[in-house]
Formats: structure tokens, C-alpha cells, sequence
């Protein structure tokens, strides 16, 4: 077992493209973490560098207390799971999973004890004289774990294990992942582009863009405390809403007005990453107004006059008033469609200037398509963002801008 950390890392590919940005990390001992995050944006990369399987261009890497930039990859003391698990197809699960310690030279006796060990915590052991084409997806997916974990090795890396799975296998053995690092303890990097695989994992979740980390929390914390925009957007679903608009003083309180972007255009994103705005805020004076809640006023008093993004989520309205939270929390939207869920609804919804509105609230009757609708807003869980993709989260920061020096 092992703790790796990943000092200033870089990985310049041939032609010059930057794929990971001089990223620090320290994964604990033990520690179960997710590497989450749309395509294109460095995780297989940055894997593949901890594994040894791509050359670091920059920074160090570290495994236990050694420095593994230039050792091998089959001396890292490290076992990999793929997309693209590829088993021997002539060879059965048994022969498998012992193949990798019998290259090594372990004893015949010791493969033996832990081939069926790690058959029996992955229920397979029924399995072991079957050939994979004899095997489900999800029970050669489980063999490829088994190969992994005969090696007993320091530390476990899944390159996006569950992506050939039906929905529904995804959950179950996205769980018996999960409980397997609660038996053995091993320290794991896990990388999906999967955000509700990534909640539901980590110990901690690093979301990653372009090549840099833009946060490093636990699931809870990352959702109650999106570090930005970009955070904000990608974890959660239905993805948080977001509203351009001014912060304003009237009679002594702050209010956000909801505005328009004036020669909007949509910066250039990658189809799997939240789509943005950017443009110059008008307020034509028919957006909904929305009082700034207590423990923000000082966080916002300071952007008065500003252009600032309010982030709502689907799951933070309501269609009853919300106990504790004071008045001014409504806002008027029309009804397109309704997604009834079962237990749930979706709702989409339009605002004046904002026709992409998702809220998700408990399953009722009563509200048709194409009324207006006074929804609660939970004041107490919305968010307030600078404008632009990676737009710190204001409602973070209740310490003065940092002065330059
Ligand atoms: N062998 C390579 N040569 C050049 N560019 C690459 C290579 N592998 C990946 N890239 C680029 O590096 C970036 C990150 O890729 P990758 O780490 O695979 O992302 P992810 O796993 O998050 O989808 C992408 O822009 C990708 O096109
Ligand atoms: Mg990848």
C-alpha cells in the first residue's frame, strides 16, 4: 500500500498539445480517489503517467516514498484495469488471472492461494475453468479485477472500468468496486468521465478542464461548494442553472436582477461540457429579482452594480413556500414541459430572458404545460459566480479580493 503524489506534473504531447497542466496531487494511503471530468481533459493521461505507460514531460511523480518518473512500469508495484479488458481468449479465468504472477516467478502454490482468495471475494470462483467467451460482460469485467488484485500491488488505477456495461450492470459492479476497496484497503485512482459515477466512488473527487484540476473535494463538499462555475455545472444532474444578472441595493438590501447578454455568443466548449454565454449584461427590467440570502450580503456587497451569475439547482426549487426561508424567494417561470419521474418531476421551464430552465420537484398534479408558476427558490443553496467558464464561486470567498502587492 501507498500514498502517490503528483508534484507540478505536465505532459506536453508530440505537436504541443498541453493535455495535463502542471497538476499537484496527493493521494493518501488508502485513499479511494476519481479523476472525473469531459473528455479531452487529461485523466486517461495523467493515469497513464502514474501507471508509467506515458513518458512525464515535467514535475515528479512519486509512489510510496520513491520517485518513479524513470522506473519501468512493471516496476511500480502498481495494476491497471482498462475500458478494453483484454483476456487471453484461449486461456481459462483461472489461467487468467494467474498468468501476470507466474511471468513474475511467484511459486505455484502461492498463484494458487491467490487466485482462488481473489476469486472468492469477487464471487467467481464457479467461473474459474470457463473460457471468457463463455463469460458475461460483467463477469469478465470482474476477472479483469480479479488480474488486478492477485498482484496484491501498492496501488490500483481503473481507466474508466465500466464503460461497456448496460446502465444497469454499471450500478451494480460500479458497488462491488466500491466494496472490494473497502475490503483490501488499496489505494485507488479512478478515472470516469462519468459525474454520478464519480460522486457515488471517491473518497475524494478531483474535477479536472483542460488539463488542470479545478477541484479536489469530497463528492458532498463538491456539490455544496462548487469552487466555480465549470465545477458547479458538471457535478450535480440535472446540471445547476445559471442566470446573468446585476447585484443591486434597494432599501437596504441586495437583490439580483435577472439581466439580458447583449451580442451573446457561446464560447467554443467541447459538446460534453456545460455550454456558456458571454456577452454584455443589460438589465431591460422584466427579469425576475431575487433577494441575496443573509450569510452572502457581505460576499456580494462588494460586487454592487456588477455583473455576477446566479447558480440555481433543479432540486432547489420548490413548488410550496420552504420553512425558515423569508419572503422575496419566489420566481415566475412558464411551464414547457413536464418529465414526470415517478417520485419526481422534471420541469422545464422559461424565465423573460432565460428559456432553459430545469427545476426538479416532488411529483404533484396541478401544474399544466404552458402556465405560469410561482417557484420557492431554497436561497439558503444558491450560489453566486463571476461571470466566464471557470467563474470563481463569490459565495465562497468572504475574504477581501487579494490586494496586489
Ligand atoms: N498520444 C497522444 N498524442 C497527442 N495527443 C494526445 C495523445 N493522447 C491524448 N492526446 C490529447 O491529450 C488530451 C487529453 O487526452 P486524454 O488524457 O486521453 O483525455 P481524457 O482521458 O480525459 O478523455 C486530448 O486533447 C487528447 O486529444
Ligand atoms: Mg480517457
Amino acid at each position: 500500500m501507498a500514498r502517490v503524489e503528483l508534484e507540478k506534473v505536465a505532459k506536453v504531447y508530440p505537436g504541443g498539445v498541453r493535455a495535463v497542466d502542471s497538476i499537484d496531487l496527493s493521494i493518501a494511503d488508502r485513499e479511494f480517489i476519481v479523476l472525473v471530468g469531459p473528455s479531452g481533459c487529461g485523466k486517461s493521461t495523467t493515469l497513464r503517467m502514474v501507471a508509467g505507460l506515458e513518458e512525464i514531460s515535467e514535475g515528479t511523480i512519486r509512489i510510496g516514498d520513491r520517485v518513479v518518473n524513470n522506473i519501468p512500469p512493471k516496476d511500480r508495484d502498481i495494476a491497471m484495469v482498462f475500458q478494453n479488458y483484454a483476456l487471453y481468449p484461449h486461456m481459462s479465468v483461472y489461467k487468467n488471472m494467474a498468468f501476470g504472477l507466474k511471468l513474475r516467478g511467484f511459486p505455484k502454490a502461492e498463484i494458487d492461494k491467490r487466485v482462488r482468495e481473489a476469486a472468492k471475494i469477487l464471487d467467481i470462483t464457479h467461473l474459474l475453468d470457463r473460457k471468457p467467451k463463455a463469460l458475461s460482460g460483467g463477469q469478465r469485467q470482474r476477472v479483469a479485477v480479479g488480474r488486478a488484485i492477485v498482484r496484491e500491488p501498492a496501488a490500483f488505477l481503473f481507466d474508466e472500468p465500466l464503460s461497456n456495461l448496460d446502465a444497469k450492470l454499471r450500478v451494480t459492479t460500479r458497488a462491488e468496486i466500491k466494496r472490494l476497496h473497502q475490503r483490501l484497503k488499496t489505494t485507488t485512482i479512478y478515472v470516469t468521465h462519468d459525474q454520478e459515477e464519480a460522486m457515488t466512488l471517491g473518497d475524494r473527487i478531483v474535477v479536472m478542464k483542460d488539463g488542470v484540476i479545478q477541484q479536489a473535494d469530497s463528492s458532498l463538499k463538491t456539490y455544496q461548494h462548487p469552487a466555480n462555475r465549470f465545477v458547479a455545472g458538471f457535478i450535480g444532474m440535472p446540471p445547476m442553472n445559471f442566470f446573468d444578472g446585476m447585484i443591486k441595493q434597494e432599501g437596504g438590501r441586495l437583490f439580483f436582477e435577472e439581466g439580458v447578454l447583449e451580442d451573446a455568443t457561446v464560447v467554443q466548449q467541447r459538446h460534453d461540457e456545460p455550454q456558456v454565454k458571454q456577452g454584455r449584461l443589460t438589465l431591460p427590467g422584466n427579469g425576475f429579482k431575487l433577494i441575496v440570502p443573509d450569510h452572502l450580503t457581505d460576499a456580494l456587497g462588494r460586487h454592487v452594480g456588477r455583473h455576477v451569475v446566479l447558480g440555481i439547482r433543479p432540486e432547489h426549487f420548490h413548488l410550496q413556500p420552504i420553512p425558515g426561508v423569508g419572503p422575496a424567494t419566489t420566481v415566475q417561470m412558464v411551464v414547457n414541459v413536464i418529465e414526470p419521474l415517478g417520485n419526481d418531476m422534471d420541469l422545464y421551464l422559461s424565465t423573460p430572458h432565460h428559456p432553459h430552465v430545469i427545476s426538479r420537484v416532488e411529483a404533484q398534479s396541478g401544474v399544466s404545460p404552458g402556465t405560469q408558476i410561482s417557484l420557492y427558490v431554497d436561497l439558503p443553496k444558491v450560489h453566486f459566480f463571476e461571470p466566464g467558464v471557470t467563474g470563481m464561486n463569490l459565495s465562497l470567498s468572504h475574504e477581501p479580493s487579494h490586494a496586489v502587492a
